[in-house]
């Protein structure tokens, strides 16, 4: 275990003072997204796992003199325990990306076992925190990390969420491409799952309703598989790594906001969710208020045209798959 605080100490009420831990601290989205928790003035604790290099990544971290304490931790010595001991907010990047020709969910049988053993150590040592899942395939893993957390009877659906937020990021910047646009101005609410066509961005809620139909079905079809141009960009290197780190960071640091008790705190984000239950979709990406529980709003996808109802009844069939698939990993693995 490497502990090192940074030079200069900063005051924090303590509302603003918080123990973030990153489990896969050292990967493509680890190292970044670990930098930029840094960042985070609410961060007064920063704790860092990973399999390698996890003391490494927290010794470099810790010379940049903001307000928070760096800890890297390995599996050596009960190092993920450790890591994990009264986190406050916990972000789960570990696992293996994709490569050119592979969906997400062919990532389910290295990452669910994954991923399943970190929520077991998240319920025994911080069964309060907030977990923030982005190993993917996100509408799997997060079904997993729920059933785990049920199992040892510490499941609370309030702190439990799937980090879609690169989805939204993506929207703003694409929508902004084709209307010529200042990104930043462009909020795009993005619902559903995190793969391809459970991806559907709410265009129509945007300024750009009458956007022509070449250039809607084009901007939809780039939101939805954006993932996939980083993937063949980087040629067998892996899948979005800074991009995603950013898209981490506003996640948790909203996350942060809410338990601070911030007012008007809202990112679309996939949650078990009440939306569409009765139709057996467990879990959806929707805006949801955060506060100092966590989920205390999620709110409905407001109205919608046709080619968006379509896209939602897709995306609900294939979430349903996934989301069991998630169940029925942990039922014969527990
Ligand atoms: P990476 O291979 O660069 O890093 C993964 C890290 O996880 C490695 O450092 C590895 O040592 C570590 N790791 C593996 N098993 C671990 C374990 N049991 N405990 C702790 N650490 C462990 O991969 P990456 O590019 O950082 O991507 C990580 C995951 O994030 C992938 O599953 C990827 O598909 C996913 N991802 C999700 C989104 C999203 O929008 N939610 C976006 C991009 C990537
Ligand atoms: C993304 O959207 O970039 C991530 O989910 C990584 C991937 O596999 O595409």
């Amino acid at each position: 275990m490497f502990k090192a605080t940074s030079v200069r100490q900063f005051s924090s009420s303590a509302a603003n003072a918080y123990k973030v831990t990153v489990l896969g601290a050292a990967g493509g989205i680890g190292q970044p997204l670990s930098l930029l928790m840094k960042l985070n003035h609410k961060v007064t604790q920063l704790s860092l796992y990973d399999l390698r290099l996890g003391a490494g990544v927290a010794t470099d971290i810790s010379h940049i003199p903001t307000n928070s304490t760096v800890t890297g931790y390995g599996p050596e010595d009960d190092g993920l325990a450790k890591a994990l001991k009264d986190a406050d907010v916990v972000l789960i990047p570990a696992g293996v990306p994709r490569k050119p020709g592979m969906t997400r969910d062919d990532l389910f049988n290295t990452n669910a076992s994954i991923v399943r053993d970190l929520a077991k150590a998240a319920a025994e040592n911080c069964p309060k925190a907030a977990i923030c899942v982005i190993s993917n395939p996100v509408n799997s893993t997060v079904p997993i990390v729920a059933e785990v957390l049920k199992s040892k009877g510490v499941y609370n659906p309030k702190k439990l969420f799937g980090v879609t937020t690169l989805d939204v990021l993506r929207a703003s910047r694409f929508l902004s491409q084709v209307a010529g646009t200042d990104p930043n101005k462009e909020i795009v609410t993005v619902v559903g799952g995190h793969s391809g066509i459970t991806i559907v961005p709410l265009i129509s809620q945007t300024n750009h309703k009458s956007l022509p139909k070449e250039t809607y079905d084009a901007l939809v079809h780039r939101i939805q598989f954006g993932g996939d141009e980083v993937v063949q960009a980087k040629n067998g290197a892996g899948s979005a790594t800074l991009s995603m780190a950013q898209a981490g960071a506003r996640f948790a640091s909203s996350v942060l906001n809410g338990l601070a008790g911030e007012k008007d705190i809202i990112e679309p984000t996939f949650v078990d969710s009440p939306l569409f239950k009765s139709e057996g979709v467990e879990f959806f990406s929707s805006r949801v208020t955060l506060g100092v529980d966590g989920v205390k709003e999620i709110h409905g996808l407001g109205q919608l045209t046709n080619a968006e109802e379509e896209m939602i009844t897709v995306a609900k069939e294939t979430l349903v798959k996934n989301i069991a698939k998630g169940v029925d990993f942990v039922k014969a693995n527990p």
